[in-house]
């Protein structure tokens, strides 16, 4: 087994799955001011350090994704990396810089980052990340996903996984098929399926370790403004089937992004997918609001209520590793 398997394996084995606590500050900003709580440096840090000393840390947490401001703090004179350490849990880093507007596909992005990465690499592996996240953004349209937009995303995110792996990191690959649109389940896995495998041709032709890799992709949604619906077993169906069909069995294993869905929906999606899961893959959360949501709008109206803000995020973290295992229900939800 190669290290980086070794490392893969640590982040999502045992019914744990990743914390995305990777927001930018700008990000931060918006899910900060949308509860009312200023988005300070401090305000950043104590939100993100209540989560980080939670009990479920320990039994539900393989790998946290850091933004290069949390990485670098210390909390007590302790360092970030080091706390999620002891935990038990892998330190990970957002390295892309961002979506900007694709030329000639205007409505479309490309996610930049390359520039100098390789030196940036070296820095967060010293600062103790030992993964690395790149997302890769695309909307549904008539034309859309565009053939510029996947193959110049895909490009770029094996780039990364390349240079991530170089330095010593697991990269998680996240091709994001966002949400927004009134397209059907069955056009959702048409296009995440075609995107999905572009990114494979990529990693392979760049030579990546797909041993050594993580995929973070989208579950297969009816699109957000459209009227069909679905239940969470063909939801479960239509994903298992994506994932079969697009990605190579060398993957060790696949966190899902929630990507606007609610807490349980995201919860009781990955609880389908892991009933009927007959893949070699493990099927777990890297989940941002999904895991953080609950606990940050309590948090935002009892500020120093740290033990409270974390029995909040312990349920939500229980519920998702147990989802993990295909053992989340309704009745465990409630209690
Ligand atoms: P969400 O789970 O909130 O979609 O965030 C995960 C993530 O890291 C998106 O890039």
């Amino acid at each position: 087994m190669s290290e980086l398997n070794t490392i893969a394996l640590k982040i999502i084995s045992s019914g744990k799955g990743i914390l995305a606590t990777d927001e930018s500050t700008g990000t931060m900003k918006k899910r900060l001011e949308s509860v009312n709580v200023e988005s300070t440096e401090n305000n950043r840090l104590k939100f993100r350090h209540t989560l980080f000393s939670s009990d479920s840390m320990k039994s539900c947490i393989g790998g946290v994704i850091l933004y290069d401001e949390t990485i670098k703090q210390e909390f007590n004179s302790n360092k970030i990396p080091s706390i999620i350490s002891k935990t038990g849990a892998v330190p990970g880093i957002k390295v892309d810089t961002g979506a900007k507007v694709l030329a000639n596909s205007t409505e479309e992005k490309i996610t930049e980052g390359l520039d100098g990465l390789r030196e940036r690499l070296k820095v967060y592996y010293s600062l103790g990340a030992r993964f690395a996240k790149w997302r890769g953004v695309y909307i549904i349209g008539n034309n859309y996903p565009s053939q510029i937009a996947v193959t110049s995303n895909a490009h770029s995110l094996a780039r990364y996984a390349a240079l991530v792996q170089e330095s010593g990191m697991v990269p998680i690959v996240e091709p994001e098929v966002l949400m927004e649109g009134n397209h059907s389940a069955e056009i959702c896995l048409k296009k995440t399926s075609e995107v999905i495998k572009k990114c494979y041709e990529e990693l392979i032709l760049q030579k990546v370790d797909l041993t050594g890799t993580i995929l973070k992709p989208n579950m297969i949604l009816p699109g957000s403004s459209s009227n069909q619906k679905i239940s969470t077993e063909e939801i479960a169906e239509l994903t298992i089937k994506c994932l079969k069909e697009s990605v190579p069995s060398e993957v060790p294993g696949i966190a899902f992004l929630s990507g606007g869905q609610t807490e349980i929906e995201a919860t009781k999606n990955l609880n389908s997918i892991n009933k009927i899961n007959k893949l070699n893959f493990i099927m777990t959360y890297s989940y941002g609001r999904a895991l953080q949501q609950s606990a940050l709008k309590y948090w935002s109206n009892n500020l120093d209520d740290i033990e409270g803000t974390q029995k909040i995020f312990n349920h939500r973290a229980n519920m998702c590793s147990l989802a993990s295992k295909g053992k989340w229900s309704e009745q465990v939800e409630k209690n």
